[in-house]
C-alpha cells in the first residue's frame, strides 16, 4: 500500500513532459488517456448492465478515478437524483472535474478516503466501486462505511481483478517493469491482482453486513490497435504512479520491448487483444 500513498502525496505535481508538446503530462492524464478507453469504460459499462442506475436513485462512486463510471451513468440518460464521486486522489479528482465540466455533467466531487467518508448515514441507494477494493488499506472499514452511507437495501456493484496468472497483460507488464524498473514497480502492478480470492471477498462483504452476496468470474477482452502507445501510456499511467518516466529512454524502449514480447500471443505485431478477468460482485446493504 505505500504505493498509493506516495501516489496520494505526489500527484498533484507529479509530471512527465509530452514528447509532441511542452505540456506537463501527470499520470493522472495518461490515466484517463490510455488506460480508461481501452479498460475502465468497458468495465464500467460491465458494472451499470449488472447494477442500472434507476431515475432519483443518489448514486455513489467509491474510489472514482478519474470519473469514468460516473460519466458512463451520465452517458445512460437515466435521470438519476445525483451524481457524487469521491476518491483519495486530488489529481485524479481534478481530470474527473475537467471532464464533467466539459460535458456540463451536474456531480459532486469529493477527495476522501473511503475509510472515513464524509457523507451523512444513508444517503445513497446505489454504490459503484471500480478496481479499487483491492488498494483500500483497510478494507473492511471500507464496506463498513459504505454500508453506513448507504440506504438500507441500496444497491453496490463492484469489480476486483483476478490472479494475474489469469491476466496476460499485467503479468507482462509486471515482469517487464521488475525487470528495467526495479521490484517495487512489479510490485505496484502485483497489487492489483492483490484480492483475487473470491472467498476473501465475500467474507470482507459478508462481515460488513452485505446481503443477497453474487460474485462472479467475468472476462472481458479488451484491445488497443497500436500496442507500443498502450504500452509506453499504461505503464506510465498507472494509479499506482508513473513507473516510466524517471528512467533513461533506453530503459523505458527495453520495458517497452519486454512487455510486447511478455505478451505472447495477445500481441500480433501491431495492436494488443487480451482478456482481462476480474470478479464482479453484487450485493445489498
Ligand atoms: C484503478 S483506479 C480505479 C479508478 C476508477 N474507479 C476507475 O474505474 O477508473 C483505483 C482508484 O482507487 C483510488 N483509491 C485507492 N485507495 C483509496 C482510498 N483509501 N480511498 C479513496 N480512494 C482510493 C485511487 O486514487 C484510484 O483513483
Amino acid at each position: 500500500m505505500i504505493f498509493m500513498e506516495s501516489v496520494k502525496r505526489s500527484d498533484r505535481g507529479a509530471f512527465s513532459m509530452n514528447r509532441n508538446s511542452t505540456q506537463p503530462v501527470t499520470f493522472a492524464d495518461r490515466y484517463q488517456s490510455v488506460l480508461v478507453p481501452v479498460i475502465f469504460e468497458p468495465w464500467a459499462n460491465e458494472l451499470l448492465r449488472r447494477a442500472p442506475p434507476r431515475p432519483g436513485e443518489h448514486v455513489l462512486d467509491l474510489a472514482c478515478g478519474t470519473g469514468v463510471v460516473t460519466r458512463e451513468i451520465a452517458r445512460s440518460g437515466v435521470a438519476v437524483g445525483s451524481l457524487t464521486g469521491a476518491d483519495h486522489s486530488a489529481g485524479m479528482l481534478d481530470v474527473a472535474r475537467q471532464l464533467a465540466a466539459q460535458m456540463s455533467l451536474d456531480a459532486l466531487w469529493v477527495e476522501a478516503d473511503a475509510g472515513a467518508l464524509p457523507f451523512e448515514a444513508d444517503r445513497f441507494d446505489l454504490a459503484f466501486c471500480q478496481q479499487a477494493l483491492q488498494f483500500f488499506p483497510d478494507r473492511p472499514a471500507a464496506l463498513d462505511e459504505l454500508g453506513r452511507v448507504l440506504k438500507a437495501g441500496g444497491r453496490v456493484a463492484f469489480c476486483v481483478q483476478r490472479a494475474l496468472s489469469e491476466n496476460p497483460m499485467l503479468r507482462a507488464q509486471a515482469e517487464a517493469l521488475e525487470k528495467n524498473a526495479g521490484p517495487d514497480a512489479g510490485e505496484a502492478v502485483r497489487a492489483i491482482c492483490g484480492l483475487s480470492d473470491p472467498d476473501e471477498i465475500r467474507g470482507l462483504f459478508e462481515d460488513a453486513g452485505f446481503r443477497d452476496i453474487e460474485i462472479e468470474s467475468v472476462t472481458l477482452t479488451l484491445h488497443h490497435p497500436d500496442a507500443r502507445a498502450f504500452a509506453s501510456g499504461a505503464m506510465g499511467g498507472m494509479h499506482t504512479g508513473d513507473k516510466l518516466s524517471g528512467l533513461e529512454n533506453d530503459r523505458t524502449n527495453r520495458a517497452v520491448e519486454d512487455f510486447l514480447k511478455g505478451l505472447g500471443k495477445c500481441f500480433d505485431g501491431t495492436g494488443i487483444r487480451f482478456p482481462h478477468v476480474s470478479n464482479v460482485i453484487v450485493a445489498r446493504s
